[in-house]
């Protein structure tokens, strides 16, 4: 069986591995805080770039990936809504130090969910576009095809330095607002579980990934960074349904 480990926050990333899936045929493992060996052929990881980078627990989770067949074909797909380049260098570096490596990197603009700094840029040709490299995609992994490489520049981590999630009391930067009615989804959509409910009240614990799961998914938009997001439009992807991520998360806890 291929394996594709996929990373969301609002949807984008999982509605394209869904599609990738269907194509290679592959089993969609959540990128979680749970150790994982792998004993696939073909391996993929799918997620949204963060600040030029990969989300923090992204990181670690492939520092703890055991990855059993050294020959592997492995690639990366990073979703991303603006500007994007060189994302997966530094998933490349770490899969180096395992003595495997990409053979295949591609990128698929999606719609930007990073409302405290852009719009909510959502248009149909968004979505033709995405859907035609997704096909691109997905027949280059079956044609085993391989990426030229960039070693990456010294922007990516200049930019990368500004990724809140660096600071462990990022999340103090959010705030819940009256409007909240404790329903949870916050709690639940959010990917490395930061995030308890306490007397109906969302309370953030200090691991947080800035992945704006919470803020853009809030069925009350009850949730502002800063002061940042007020009156905002937030994302969500209308193809992933909340409770699809949550229970795809679930089966694999
Ligand atoms: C913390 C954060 C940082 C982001 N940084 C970038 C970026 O550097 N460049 C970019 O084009 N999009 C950036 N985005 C937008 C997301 O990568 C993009 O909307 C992605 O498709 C969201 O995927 P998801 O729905 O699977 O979470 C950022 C989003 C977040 C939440």
């Amino acid at each position: 069986m291929n394996t594709i480990y996929c990373y969301t926050a609002t949807g984008n990333s999982l509605y394209i591995t869904k599609h990738i899936s269907e194509k290679i045929q592959a089993e969609i493992i959540p990128i979680s805080n749970k150790e994982q060996i792998c004993n696939s052929d073909v391996i993929g990881f799918v997620y949204p770039v963060f600040f030029w980078g990969m989300p923090l627990s992204m990181e670690q989770f492939v520092k703890d990936l055991k990855i059993q067949n050294k020959n592997a074909y492995i690639f990366a797909v990073y979703t991303y809504g603006g500007t994007a380049l060189f994302c997966a260098v530094a998933l490349n570096n770490l899969l180096k130090k395992k003595n495997t490596h990409l053979s295949f990197i591609s990128s698929v603009k999606m719609v930007e969910n990073y409302i405290p700094s852009f719009k909510v840029n959502d248009n149909p040709a968004i979505w033709d576009n995405a859907d035609k490299k997704i096909e691109i995609i997905s027949k280059s992994i079956n044609e085993r095809k391989n990426s030229k490489f960039h070693t990456g520049t010294f922007i990516n981590k200049i930019i990368h330095h500004l990724y809140p999630a660096h600071n462990k009391n990022c999340s103090k930067d959010f705030a819940v607002k009256k409007s909240c009615i404790g329903c949870g989804l916050c709690s639940k959509i959010c990917p490395t579980q930061n995030i308890k409910i306490n007397n109906n009240v969302p309370i953030f614990e200090n691991h947080c990934d800035h992945c704006l799961g919470c803020l853009n998914m809030c069925p009350y938009d009850a949730i502002e960074y800063k002061n940042k997001t007020n009156g905002k439009t937030r994302y969500k992807n209308t193809h992933i349904k909340p409770n699809e991520i949550i229970e795809w998360r679930n089966k694999y806890k």
